[in-house]
Parts: C-alpha cells; sequence; structure tokens
C-alpha cells in the first residue's frame, strides 16, 4: 500500500494589514485586550474583490513550485474553507481554472477551522486507496468577509489567508502522513455558526438588518471546549502512533488564541519551543492557520526529512482534528 507525503507547501496572505490600532478606531476596544487576551497583534485583511479562490490559488502555485510539479501533474483539489467565492461552484473550481490544473477533480469540504486536517485525511484516503498520486490540499478563508465589524466580541480576532500541502503518494514506509483523527458534536453547532443565508434561514431584508450573515460566537464556552478537545485529539494521535511528547518535534495547532494553545502546552508539558505561533501577525485565519505555519517552518528551514509533526485543530460544527505526519 502507498502513503501519502508532504512534497511542497505555499501559502498567502493578503498584503493589507490592519493593526489593534486600527480596530480600536472602529469598535470599544483596546490594543492590549486584544493582545493579552488572544496573542494578536495585526492580521491581513483582503481588499474588496479579492476573494478565497485568489488566495487560494496563490498558496497553491507556492506549493507546486516548492514541490516541483506542475500544475497539469495534479489530480485532484481539495479546498477546506467556510468562506466559498460563492455557494456553488466550488472555490476547488474557481483555484482549478486560475492555475489550470486541468486534469484535476475539485471539490471543497466544510469543517470550519479544523478544514484542513479533516481536508489533509481525505487526501491521505485517496492516495493510500491508490486512485490518485499528487493532491493539492487547501485551508483557505476570508473571515473578514463575513465578520461583523460592529462587533468588538468578532471582528478583533479573524484574518485572511490561504495555506496549502501538495500531496504525492510514495512506496517509503517510513514517511508522511501516519495518522488523522477527525471529530464533530453537531449538537454544540450553535456556538460558532453563521445564523442566515443558507436553507435554514434564506437571505431576507430581515435577516440583513438582524445581521444574520456574520459569525456569532459563544467565545467563552467554546474556549474551554477548545482547550480540551484539542488535549484530547493530541493524545490520541500520540497513543495510536505509540510515541510521548517527548519524540514529537514540533506541535502545530490551529492558531485560534494563544492562550488556547498555551493551555493545551501545559496540560500535556510541551516546551513553548515546539510550539510555533503565527497568530500574532495573521489572527485566526480559520482553515488556513495550521498550513500557513507549516509553510513558514518549511521555508525557514525548521522541518527536514524525518521530522515529527502532530497538527490538531478545533472549530465551528463543533469539528476537531488531530494529524501525525512524519516529513
Ligand atoms: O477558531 C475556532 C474557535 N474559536 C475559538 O476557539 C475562540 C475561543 N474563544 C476565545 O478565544 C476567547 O473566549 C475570546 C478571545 C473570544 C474572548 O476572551 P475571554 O477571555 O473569553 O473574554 P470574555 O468573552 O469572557 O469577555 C471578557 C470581557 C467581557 O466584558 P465583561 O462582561 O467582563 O465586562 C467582554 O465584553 O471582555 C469584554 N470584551 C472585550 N473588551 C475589549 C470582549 N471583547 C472585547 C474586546 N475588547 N475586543
Amino acid at each position: 500500500m502507498k502513503s501519502a507525503y508532504i512534497a511542497g507547501t505555499g501559502s498567502f496572505v493578503p498584503e493589507e494589514v490592519v493593526s489593534n490600532f486600527a480596530l480600536e478606531k472602529i469598535v470599544d476596544t483596546t490594543d492590549e485586550w486584544i493582545r493579552t487576551r488572544t496573542g494578536i497583534s495585526e492580521r491581513r485583511v483582503a481588499r474588496q474583490g479579492e476573494c478565497t479562490s485568489d488566495l487560494a490559488a496563490r498558496a497553491a502555485r507556492s506549493a507546486l513550485e516548492n514541490a516541483g510539479l506542475e500544475a497539469r501533474d495534479l489530480d485532484l483539489i481539495i479546498t477546506a474553507t467556510v468562506t466559498p467565492d460563492m455557494f456553488f461552484p466550488s472555490t476547488g473550481c474557481m483555484v482549478q481554472r486560475k492555475i489550470g490544473a486541468t486534469r484535476a477533480a475539485a471539490f471543497d469540504i466544510s469543517a470550519a477551522c479544523s478544514g484542513f486536517i479533516y481536508a489533509l485525511s481525505i487526501a491521505d484516503q485517496f492516495i493510500k486507496n491508490g486512485q490518485y498520486e499528487n493532491i493539492m490540499v487547501l485551508g483557505a478563508d476570508t473571515l473578514s468577509k463575513i465578520t461583523d465589524w460592529t462587533d468588538r466580541n468578532t471582528c478583533v480576532l479573524f484574518g485572511d489567508g490561504a495555506g496549502a500541502a501538495l500531496l504525492r503518494a510514495t512506496t517509503d514506509k517510513d514517511r508522511g502522513i501516519l495518522s488523522t483523527h477527525l471529530y464533530s458534536d453537531g449538537t454544540l453547532a450553535e456556538l460558532l455558526q453563521i445564523p442566515a443565508g443558507g436553507s435554514f434561514m434564506p437571505a431576507s431584508e430581515e435577516t440583513l438588518k438582524k445581521r444574520l450573515h456574520y459569525i456569532t460566537m459563544k467565545g467563552n464556552e467554546t474556549f474551554k471546549i477548545a482547550v480540551k478537545a484539542l488535549t484530547d485529539s493530541v493524545q490520541t494521535a500520540l497513543s495510536h502512533q505509540g510515541v510521548s511528547c517527548e519524540q514529537v518535534d514540533l506541535f502545530i495547532f490551529h492558531q485560534a488564541n494563544a492562550r488556547i494553545i498555551q493551555s493545551v502546552g501545559e496540560r500535556l508539558s510541551i516546551p513553548e519551543s515546539k510550539i510555533p505561533l503565527t497568530i500574532g501577525k495573521y489572527g485566526n485565519t480559520s482553515a488556513a492557520s495550521i498550513p500557513i505555519t507549516l509553510d513558514e517552518l518549511n521555508r525557514e528551514g525548521k522541518i527536514q526529512r524525518g521530522t515529527l509533526i502532530c497538527m490538531a485543530a478545533f472549530g465551528g460544527g463543533l469539528t476537531w482534528a488531530s494529524s501525525m505526519i512524519r516529513w
């Protein structure tokens, strides 16, 4: 049986930087509150007309280049996003068109901030069962487009970006995606959602007036569940592989809040040096946060052949997931 390894990574964030100080001017908040409660100093925001597939296509091109492959080599594009360009066609199809991946099938998956690990898991199955050789896995979101910029509870948290991992088939048993574990709990859907605009509550004058097309979140409750879910899913990943925290080189967590990540690190006694943080400069970029962090580490030379990486994410759904990868 074949396994899937990450042959290349890429990422892209929009040019426009929005600092905490800029947010002080539009809602009742302070740079100090945002930094101490979340770890965020600034975030990137897409300009008008710049959509999720624009960011994702840039990340995908960069991953192709990193892997030394051409767009026509791709068999499949899976895009994890909750901010598709439109309901349909899928953002994956838009990426396929933009990068010229003429042979590739393309679809999207919806698992909010856990989306990248969900997509990775799907790609891993397609490679293991022998159907495909080269799969582009994308995590891309433009949460700024669905953020209520009058709500200080949420607007200080999010940012836009895209990350990519190019998965390839290998017969080498020592490397690649070693495991993925996916979890959901739909009974807690209301903690983090966009209430209107879908079939449940179609767009109307009233839903627009009530601002129901924006993200709503019960932050404090979500925080507590996130810490437990991330801790549990890392423990499952470790025990499934029969390894201890000490044997893992890097823990890449979804970047929702630096305090969530620190709590998980403390519970598992992971040294801070093994937990990279990119939230300070990008905020919470949803499905993009893990692949952006992965790409930065890869390009900085902090990931080498043999590096053991544990990833874990948590988000709306609720969904959470973990994965263990040997580079
Ligand atoms: O990405 C996937 C899932 N997302 C998460 O996992 C995010 C989880 N939640 C969080 O990260 C945190 O709960 C938040 C950052 C959203 C909030 O931090 P918190 O420490 O849980 O604060 P809180 O919601 O308990 O609010 C504390 C106070 C409240 O004031 P009172 O009621 O104590 O007077 C809020 O109104 O902070 C107030 N507050 C703010 N103050 C200044 C909330 N937002 C702001 C703000 N600036 N932007």
